[in-house]
Formats: structure tokens, sequence, C-alpha cells
């Protein structure tokens, strides 16, 4: 066959390797060829020499140019094969699930959006004056205690409720303001209903003096309660908050028992679900609002949420339990 019928022949690498082998091999077609020049006359050995030169340069290029073409299509075939369709559908049985504490966030956070609150945040790590004395909580205050707060270095803590967002909103925003922060917060404390971080969601309204009262409370958080639990007694037992006067507890008629008394509700038929009040003037002083009146909430998410989706230990939430985080696929 001739030359370059044979290299155009090849359909692999390995084939267009032998190929090449058999012809510019040392003991290969042009090899011999040359050898053969010393039998000739000496007259007629240029002219064979330079046919034989230009032959071989000719199988060169002739194989250079079959292995380029012979690579593109090997990397050609490789994508073909290896491709994928991104459209088919994932035959991956299992899909995610929100966790309750965030689907209860979630919730919470609509209701109040649609009430028209604006939605806020603030540090984790917060100062004592956001966190305690702008609420009201001088240095000697119960609360500041070692067994209630996680202190930092230069007087920094983490904060203990989503309280102080009401102190930074205030001292940036001027009346009136209606606002929510959601958010984690930090306490020395494990136990059934108890872990270190958890979650609440503040609630701030302030008007003029004469615009916001007890009675508005009263019925935005009535509205809340029973647009969350579905409709359950409220009631608005007399309390106390260094940040809110008059304060008080929000409890709903036990859902377990339907107010007859069990083990969750320890017997009262009512559970407690929140803490709230008007906010004190002092707290008013301390951002310099005047003539001014205002409502303030707050609300513990894993304790809406334990209650909501019936979970007997808020531990369970935070240990990655896929038992119970699948349940809300
Ligand atoms: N900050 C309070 C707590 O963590 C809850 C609260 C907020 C009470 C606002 C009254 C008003 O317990």
């Amino acid at each position: 066959m001739n030359d370059l019928l044979k290299v155009e022949s090849a359909t692999t690498l390995s084939e267009l390797e032998a190929i090449r082998i058999e012809l510019l091999g040392k003991k290969g077609h042009f090899a011999t060829q040359f050898a053969r020049m010393k039998d000739l006359d000496k007259a007629d050995r240029p002219a064979f020499a330079a046919e034989l030169n230009e032959a071989k340069a000719a199988a060169e290029r002739a194989i250079a140019a079959k292995k380029e073409a012979l690579q593109k299509a090997q990397i050609a075939a490789r994508i073909e094969a290896e491709q994928m369709d991104v459209s088919l559908l994932s035959t991956v049985g299992t899909s995610g699930a929100i966790h309750p504490v965030n689907r209860a966030m979630e919730e919470i956070v609509e209701y109040f959006l649609g009430m028209n609150y604006e939605l806020k945040t603030g540090p984790l790590i917060e100062d004592e004056f956001h966190n305690f004395e702008a609420l009201n909580l001088p240095a000697h205050h119960p609360a500041r205690e070692m067994q209630d707060t996680f202190y930092m270095n230069d007087h920094k803590l983490l904060r203990t409720h989503t309280s102080p967002v009401q102190i930074r909103t205030m001292m940036t925003q001027k009346p009136p303001l209606r606002m929510i922060a959601p958010g984690a917060v930090f306490r020395r404390d494990y136990d059934l209903t108890h872990t270190p971080m958890f979650h609440q969601i503040e609630g701030l309204v302030v008007d003029a003096a004469d615009r916001v009262s007890f009675a508005n409370l009263k019925h935005i958080l009535s509205d809340f309660l029973k647009a969350f639990f579905g409709d359950f007694p409220v009631r608005f037992r007399p309390s106390f908050f260094p940040f809110t006067e008059p304060s008080a507890e929000v409890d709903i008629g036990c859902i377990f028992c339907e107010g007859k008394g069990c083990r969750v509700c320890k017997q009262t038929g009512w559970l407690e679900v929140l803490g709230c009040g008007m906010v004190d003037p002092n707290v008013f002083k301390a951002v310099g609002y005047e003539n001014v009146s205002g409502y303030a909430f707050g609300l513990g998410i894993e304790r809406l949420a334990t209650l909501k989706y019936r979970i007997g230990d808020l531990r369970a939430m935070y240990e990655g339990d896929l038992d119970l985080l699948e349940q809300f696929a």
C-alpha cells in the first residue's frame, strides 16, 4: 500500500503508532531503503536520496496531521460520552426539610410583616448598655448574673434576649415605628425546656402618646396566637419586666388537655407563651424619645414550636435528630 494511504487508514492512535514504526522506525521502510543506497551507482545516489527524503518528509507530515485529527476525534468522543443531561429528574428519593425552629420563625415573621411591622436585626455580641442598661436593668439586677449571661472580654456579652434591638432601632430611627426582630439569644441554661442558644422574636410599636395602648397590645397578641395555634383561650397575667410597665405574661389554654390539666401544663390548664408590656418611661429616656407611648413583646420561638409541633424535648431540636426532622419534610 502507498505510504500515505496506509497512514490515512489508521483509525486509532495505537494503529497510527504501529504504522509510524513500520515506516520511520530504525528497522522501518525508509531505513531499509536508505540502506539500499550503497548498492547503487554513485551517479544515481543523489537523485535516489532526494526522492527518498521527500517521500519520508511527506510520510512524517501525514503522520503528524493524522495524529492531530485522531486526538481531536478522541477528545470529541469523550466529551460526547461524558455529557450529562441536567434536565433529567433526580432519582435520589430524599429531600430536605425546614427545621421546626425556622418554620415557626418564618410563620411568625410572616404574620407580623402582614401587620406592617418592619424587620430588624442586631448583633449577637452585645454590650451592657444595649442588653441591660438602656433597658432599665441596672448594674445590680439579678439578670446580669454570671449564671444567666455568657460574658466575654472587655464587657462584651452574648445577648440574653432580642430586646437590645429595640434600643438600637430607637437610637437610629425617629418615632413612629413598628418593628419585629427575630434572632438567636444565649443563656447559661440546659434542661428539658432550655438550651444555651435559642431564638426569640421581639416586637416594638411606638407612636404618639395617645395612639398606643395596652388594648392595642392585647388585641394584636390575641390575634397572633389565634393565627398561630388556632382557637384556644388567651389570658394576660400581671408580671414584671424592668423594661415594661405595666407588664404581662400571656398564657394560652393548654393545647394538649384543652384546659383540663396535664403534665405539660403542670395541671394548671394554661401554657405560658410570651412576655409583654408597655414600654417603661426609663427606656424612652435612655434613647431620647419624648411624648411617645409604646408596647413591646418578646416570644421564644422554640417554646412556640415545641408546643405547636408537640415536641417533648427541646434539646432534640439541636441534636440533628433525623427522625424528628424528617417529619417536617
Ligand atoms: N426580653 C424579655 C425576655 O427575654 C421578653 C420581653 C420582651 C418582655 C419585650 C417584655 C417586652 O424574657
